[in-house]
């Protein structure tokens, strides 16, 4: 199976059947990760940049370990101490690295629409690793990938997403995988929380957290993302907390067997108790683990490497 695109920019691209892949292929990587020696020769002789001009603990150090796990040469690149400190433009940096003959660069960037440009202008596979608050696809994949680990379809599931949604890359990416593979979606928060015209993506919208995880299978719970925030959203974080932040006594409006998920970095005792974060419904670090097949999985679909052939 190949990707119809050169460029993973966002999960608005993907068909249902490439999403299907994509997570199919990445579970054939899984097994990589319990051997004695975790490499596969899958990727030799390829080389990807990371480009991470914004900070970032899961996806950075997941996708170098995906491509290490590859066998791909694997360079890290981040604003402090790259030439953008000097006025380079990003496209001049990713043309001076395309000089360099890589097959793909990872792009994290603090504006939407950043690896969309490289894209445009380069011939390696650029790989949205996210771009504002724009799209994470590879974050949606992996929450995709640890749904069905857990409920075995994503088809009908009542899911809802809950804090920052206006500000939040992971939560657009999620609603339209969600959505496109038949999930039934609620957003939940304060009205500064939530996008004008969010419906129009199919999704309802609760201002209460208790009525918004009703009975639902799958709660995704967000941090308040205060780097992207103009004017502060809330009174106090406080207050914030004691109407979203996700609590054990709230946990019960949701179905019993509820999977609960959090993208990371976790703000504990904000937006979620450490007794939810840690308790027996939370997967968190699932999709952590999970993150890194879904970046081998990508990272080989999008390689142009003999598509026919086993990945291992
Ligand atoms: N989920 C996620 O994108 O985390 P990082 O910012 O640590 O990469």
């Amino acid at each position: 199976m190949q990707l119809k695109n050169k460029d993973l920019l966002g999960i608005e691209q993907l068909s249902i059947d490439e999403i299907l892949s994509i997570i199919e292929t990445a579970r054939s990587f899984q097994e990589v990760a319990t051997r004695t020696v975790k490499k596969v020769p899958t990727l030799r002789g390829k080389t990807v940049i990371n480009l991470f001009f914004e900070s970032s603990t899961r996806t950075r150090t997941s996708f170098e370990i995906a491509g290490k796990r590859l066998s791909a040469d694997v360079i890290n690149i981040s604003q402090s101490g790259s030439a953008v400190e000097k006025g380079e433009s990003l496209l001049d940096t990713a043309k001076n690295l395309e000089a360099m003959g890589p097959d793909i660069i990872v792009c994290r960037h603090k504006a939407s629409g950043a690896p969309h440009i490289l894209a445009k202008h380069l011939k390696s596979s650029v790989i949205n690793a996210g771009d504002g608050a724009h799209e994470h696809p590879t974050q949606a994949l992996l929450d995709m990938m640890t749904i069905l680990d857990y409920k075995k379809k994503i088809e009908g599931l009542k899911v809802a997403i809950v804090g920052d949604i206006a500000h939040s890359r992971v939560a657009r990416s999620n609603i339209i995988a969600l959505k496109k593979i038949g999930a039934k979606v609620t957003v939940v928060g304060p009205c500064s929380m939530i996008p004008k015209e969010v419906e129009k993506l199919g999704v309802k919208v609760s201002h209460d957290l208790c009525s918004g995880i009703e009975n639902t299978d799958v709660i995704m719970m967000l941090r308040i993302q205060k780097e992207r925030l103009g004017l502060t959203p809330f009174p106090t974080l406080r207050e914030y907390a004691r109407l979203y932040g996700l609590n054990l006594a709230k946990l019960k409006s949701a179905k019993k067997d509820v999977t609960i998920m959090h993208p990371g970095p976790v703000n504990r005792g904000v937006e979620i108790d450490p007794e939810v974060a840690d308790g027996p419904y939370s997967v968190i670090l699932d999709q952590v683990a999970n993150g890194v097949a879904i970046r081998m999985a990508v990272l080989y679909l999008l390689s142009g490497e003999n598509p026919g052939r086993g990945v291992l």
